[in-house]
């Protein structure tokens, strides 16, 4: 049984006297061990998936459908009492604004110290020397136990809210863009310790990131969202190897892989849509350089053009020559020419 089973996962937010559905029907699974990278541009619903799965959207936020089973349970309806005894013991977050989660009032080790007898019987004496265990781990002398964040590096308090993470060593772990604010040689060196304690304990871990190239060498398996929806899923080598959505290939554009030549990045122009009036047919139609009368019009079935790999797109036949036309500047110029003309008479 997986650990982890989301299935048609929708999540909302009330937006004035509107609504706007910044997940709409998602669906993954996640076995033991495992990670799962989510990729895609600003605003496609990363961070909304995982406060979902935490149970901690702010309050104009709701699961407006769909389940999350988590070892056997479902969590989607869980009481108030029940989800506080969820959180840190059987998923732990680290979250894109990882350093406002560390209270500037008290310092480290209480913080960690009250984590752990929050949810377990140790006394404080056995606390503190958990404490020490998970420190050491992510590579923190003991002593800083007793700093106050604000007597600490980015780095330091990064590996600390790692460390808080990883206390009651969690069967599932999620990290939002944990890395975002610190400098690539740290970044590099945090993403590698997050990785080698996950594989220690064998927590399954959800990673979310804008960047793909960081997917590829720490994921077994990806998905990519964009608006709302997930575009493409599946084993992440499978997935560098032969992207199949016209999306997919937009993004390996704009962040290739590091170890592969490129002569030069391609964005994709435009922005993602609005998701207060979201798009008719597919999502990405607007931006997509090989888009149909059929694609603006129907949102796409998806298809899976080779086991496990599924994505969401019309012409699943076609990916040869999207692959083709996709690496052509001139296939994205187009998209831009189109939007600038579509912009032009919408104003006139
Ligand atoms: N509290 C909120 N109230 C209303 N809308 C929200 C709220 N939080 C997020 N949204 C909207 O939900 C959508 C998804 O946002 P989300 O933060 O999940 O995106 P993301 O993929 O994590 O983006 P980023 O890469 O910038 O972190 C966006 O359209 C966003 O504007
Ligand atoms: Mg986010």
């Amino acid at each position: 049984m997986a650990l982890l089973e989301v299935k048609d996962l929708e999540i909302s937010y009330t937006v004035g006297t509107g609504s706007l559905k910044a997940v709409d029907g998602v669906s993954f699974s996640l076995n033991r061990g495992e990670s799962l990278g989510i990729v895609g541009e600003s605003g496609c619903g990363k961070t909304t998936i995982a406060k979902g799965l935490m149970q901690l959207l702010p309050k104009n936020g709701s699961i407006s459908g769909g389940s999350i089973i988590l070892d056997g349970r479902e969590l989607v309806g869980l009481g108030k009492e029940a989800v506080r005894r969820m959180r840190l013991k059987d998923i732990a977050m680290i979250s894109q604004s990882a350093m406002n989660a560390l209270n500037p009032v008290y310092t480290i080790g209480d913080q960690l110290i009250e984590g752990i007898q929050a949810h377990t019987s140790m006394s404080r004496q056995e606390a503190y020397r958990r404490a020490v265990e998970v420190f050491e781990m992510v590579g923190l002398e003991e002593k800083r136990l007793k700093s106050y964040p604000h007597q600490m590096s980015g780095g330091m308090k990064q590996r600390a809210v790692i460390a808080m993470a990883l206390t009651l060593s969690p069967p599932l772990i999620i990290a939002d863009e944990p890395t975002t604010a610190l400098d690539v040689v740290v970044q590099d060196r945090i993403l590698h310790r997050i990785l080698k304690i996950q594989k220690e304990i064998n927590s399954s871990m959800i990673f979310i990131t804008h960047d793909i190239s960081v997917v590829s060498e720490i994921c077994d398996y990806i998905m990519v969202m964009y608006g709302g929806k997930v575009m493409e899923m599946s084993k992440t080598d499978s997935f560098f190897r032969k992207p199949y959505h016209p999306y997919s290939l937009g993004l390996q554009n704009a962040f290739p892989i590091i170890t592969e030549e490129m002569d030069e990045l391609i964005s994709i122009p435009g922005t993602p849509p609005n998701l207060l009036t979201p798009p008719a047919g597919c999502r990405f139609a607007e931006r997509c350089p090989f888009a149909e009368l059929l694609c603006e019009q129907k949102t796409p079935e998806y298809a899976e053009p080779e086991p496990g790999h599924l994505m969401m797109c019309h012409f699943p036949e076609r990916v040869e020559e999207f692959r083709d036309r996709s690496s052509h500047t001139a296939s994205w110029d187009l998209v831009r020419e189109r939007l600038i003309k579509r912009m032009e008479v919408s104003q006139s």
